[in-house]
């Protein structure tokens, strides 16, 4: 065994982006073996896309019987598990989505698309993008992203007519205030964006509801009402990018739900999947879907096998059980590391809703601590935890967001073993 895992990392020097030193051969629930054996509890359910963890039996089950069937068949055709799918994304997203769009092949073709059809549709240009966010990789998602560090290796590729604005961001606001009495300056000050800084012309607004790679960033519970105002007041669409939040990461199927506020379009993606099959999805209220589909279409969009697991996917995920124990062992893990900040003062703001969960490292004086965040990061993965930051802030936040079959015998073991992880890092 040792030699095969020599043999696979030699071919790293093969690789545009070399991996870690760890082969990983097979997955459970929460959990992901390596070579020797060893077990890993997966606090970023792969890359924040597995809602239902690895190799979940139910979906491998339903794409086995698919398989058997059909896996590819062009889009122009009618298959069930696509029509099918459409129909139930059109049942749980918010009432006026009534419009899909399954022809795309990942989280940034849907912004992108989704960004086309507010564009089709009224005829402007602008793009307004939080600060922090992810949005994609493709030239434009890349444009739109809320970092300079994506677009300085591309000055040739540069984009016009994006305007980036401040998240509502409480804990580190952009523009010093407080939360009980901003008046959420972050929301009015867009305006100000606008007159003074635009192309003049919005098309859209791209938000995630909860920024993910920018560091769990939780909007107080009136702001998307009254960006959905704004939205509706200067003319533009209100776009969701729900690739992260959605498909009952916060214990809501969406966001949306959560903060009961209905955007115009709305991107899902990643969760979708259930075991890490790749789907995305665009819903739209009826007025955006003029677009012709052409205009947008990928080969690998409307997979027949990968709407087959998404529907799978879906059907367990969306129950009140299912979405209750997300809140349940959500809220175990923040009032756990809420009880540890009194322990670890460098654990900073815990902010999460259900499963999308994030805490800051800070040193003594409340700053972000990136040396120490990278520390507990390396700890934590020798105490059997794999933990994601980023480097869309401060690079001081990590991650807990497992896959949401976790149980809550599972969410006691991920906090015992994060305990150990800050013990043996201040030894
Ligand atoms: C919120 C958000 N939007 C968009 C994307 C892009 O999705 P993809 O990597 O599938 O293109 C990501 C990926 O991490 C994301 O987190």
């Amino acid at each position: 065994m040792e030699n095969i895992n020599e043999e696979l990392l030699k071919l790293n020097t093969h690789f545009f982006n070399p991996t870690e030193d760890v082969v990983m051969v097979n997955g459970k629930g929460i959990y992901l073996y390596d070579e020797k054996g060893r077990e890993y509890i997966d606090c970023a359910a792969g890359t924040f896309n597995l809602s239902l963890g690895y190799s979940h039996p139910d979906i491998l089950e339903a794409v086995r019987k698919q398989a058997e069937n059909l896996i590819h068949v062009t889009s122009s055709y009618m298959t069930e598990p696509v029509a099918r799918l459409v129909e139930k994304l059109v049942e749980i997203t918010p009432q006026s989505l009534t419009k899909i769009h399954l022809k795309v092949s990942g989280g940034s073709t849907a912004n992108e698309g989704a960004i086309k059809m507010a564009q089709n549709y009224n005829g402007k240009n602008g793009v307004i993008s939080l600060f922090r966010s992810h949005v994609g990789q493709t030239i434009y998602t890349m444009n739109a992203s809320g970092l300079s560090f994506r677009r300085e290796p591309f000055q040739g590729l540069l984009s016009t007519g994006i305007t980036h604005v401040p998240p509502a961001y409480c804990y580190r606001c952009f523009y010093n205030q407080h939360p009980d009495t901003c008046g959420m300056q972050c929301v009015d000050r867009i305006n100000d964006f606008i007159d003074y800084a635009s192309t003049g012309n919005i098309s859209a607004m791209i938000v995630e509801p909860i920024l993910g790679n920018g560091d769990n960033i939780v909007p107080p519970m009136d702001y998307f009402k009254k960006l959905r105002k704004l939205a509706d007041e200067r003319n533009f669409a209100l776009i969701f990018d729900e690739i992260q939040t959605g498909i009952g990461r916060t214990g809501h199927m969406f966001a949306a739900d959560y903060y009961c506020v209905e955007p115009d379009i709305m991107t899902i993606a990643k969760g979708l999947g259930g075991s890490g099959f790749q789907i995305a999805a665009i819903a739209a209220k009826p007025e955006y879907s003029n677009m012709d589909g052409h205009h947008h279409s990928f080969t690998y969009g409307s997979n027949v096998l990968a709407s087959a697991a998404a529907l799978k996917t879906i059907e367990i995920i969306n129950t009140p059980l299912f979405l209750a124990n997300i809140k349940e062992t959500g809220n175990y893990i923040v009032s756990y590391l809420k009880r540890l900040q009194e322990k670890y003062p460098f654990i900073g703001d815990v902010r999460g809703v259900g499963l999308m969960i994030g805490f800051e490292i800070v040193n003594e004086k409340g700053e972000p601590d990136t040396t120490l965040t990278n520390q507990i990061k390396k700890h934590a993965f020798y105490n059997g935890l794999l933990m994601r930051t980023s480097r869309y802030g401060f690079g001081n936040v990590i991650k807990i967001r497992p896959a949401l079959t976790l149980t809550l015998q599972e969410a006691e073991e991920i906090c015992s073993r994060l305990e150990k992880t800050f013990e043996t890092t201040m030894r």
